[in-house]
């Protein structure tokens, strides 16, 4: 496809770029909690080049994952990732924190908030480089098992109950719950339909099937969602989806 393809519309790319992305990608006025993935995958499927999803982005995608994160209360991710990809605590400048205040969020950085269920060791960068509290979210098997630095949630008994952890991020005042994956968080949050709005990035790309894949998991029965909206941005697709009968 060449970029610029006649009915197929470009990311904005110009100098008011951040606020246009931000309407573009406005989260819903809902007084519950809405749960809105942002992940890329090749054309087949695969979601991660040597082990890593950064491999597979380009600008637009870089940036447009800073503006999702600027857009969120608090960003939802495995212990998977934040170990392969070494995640630290949000970095904000004094534009990101500008903008912020201009999307009516606090101009402080969106605590991370990483799903395990055996633990996490307190020497990874998410529990030393921080500016926000990252929060641990465990079921009560492994409640000893938080760093002193994270903030604890518990959710279920052996392994962690993702609605309850919805219901309880929400109840702390985080209701736009962004997640950043990885495939499999993805798939058990598919799995238990907690999943409303997904940011899917596609890129240009094919891995065949030794690659991670996006979603493994299994379906009792195909699920449903909604286009809102496709743009182009490089040489990759932006597509937005919401889940059907929300
Ligand atoms: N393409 C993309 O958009 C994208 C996005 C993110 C990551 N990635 C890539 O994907 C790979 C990592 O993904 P992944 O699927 O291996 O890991 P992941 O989804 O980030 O994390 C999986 C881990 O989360 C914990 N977990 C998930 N659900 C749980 C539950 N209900 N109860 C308890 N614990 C639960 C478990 O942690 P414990 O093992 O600690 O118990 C599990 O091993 C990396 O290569 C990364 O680069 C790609």
């Amino acid at each position: 496809m060449r970029a610029d393809t006649p009915g197929v519309e470009r990311l904005p790319d110009g100098p008011g770029r951040d606020d246009e992305l931000a309407a573009l990608y406005a989260w819903p006025d809902a007084p519950g909690p809405t749960v809105r993935a942002n992940m890329i995958t090749s054309l087949d499927g695969g979601a991660a080049l040597d082990g890593r999803s950064g491999g597979l982005g380009n600008e637009a995608d870089q940036h447009l994952f800073a503006v999702l994160r600027d857009l969120a209360d608090v960003i939802l991710v495995g212990s998977g990732t934040v170990r392969a990809e070494q995640y630290a605590g949000v970095e904000l400048d004094g534009d990101r924190r500008a903008r912020r205040r201009r999307w009516g969020r606090p101009a402080s950085p969106p605590p991370i908030a990483v799903v395990t269920g055996r633990g996490l060791d307190a020497d990874l960068p998410l529990f030393t480089d921080f500016e926000t509290k990252p929060i641990v979210i465990t079921p009560r098997a492994a409640a000893g098992r938080v760093p002193p630095a994270a903030e604890p949630l518990i959710a279920g008994e052996e392994r962690v109950d993702l609605a309850a952890a919805v219901r309880t991020l929400a109840d702390r005042g985080f209701r736009r719950i962004h997640c950043e994956g990885g495939p499999a968080l993805l798939g058990q949050l598919v799995t238990d339909d907690l999943l409303d709005e997904c940011c899917l990035t596609i890129a240009p790309l094919l891995l065949g099937s030794d690659s991670t894949r996006l979603l493994p998991t299994v379906l009792a029965e195909p699920a449903g969602w909604v286009p809102d909206g496709v743009r182009i941005g490089g040489a990759h697709l932006f597509t937005r989806y919401h889940r059907s009968g929300r």
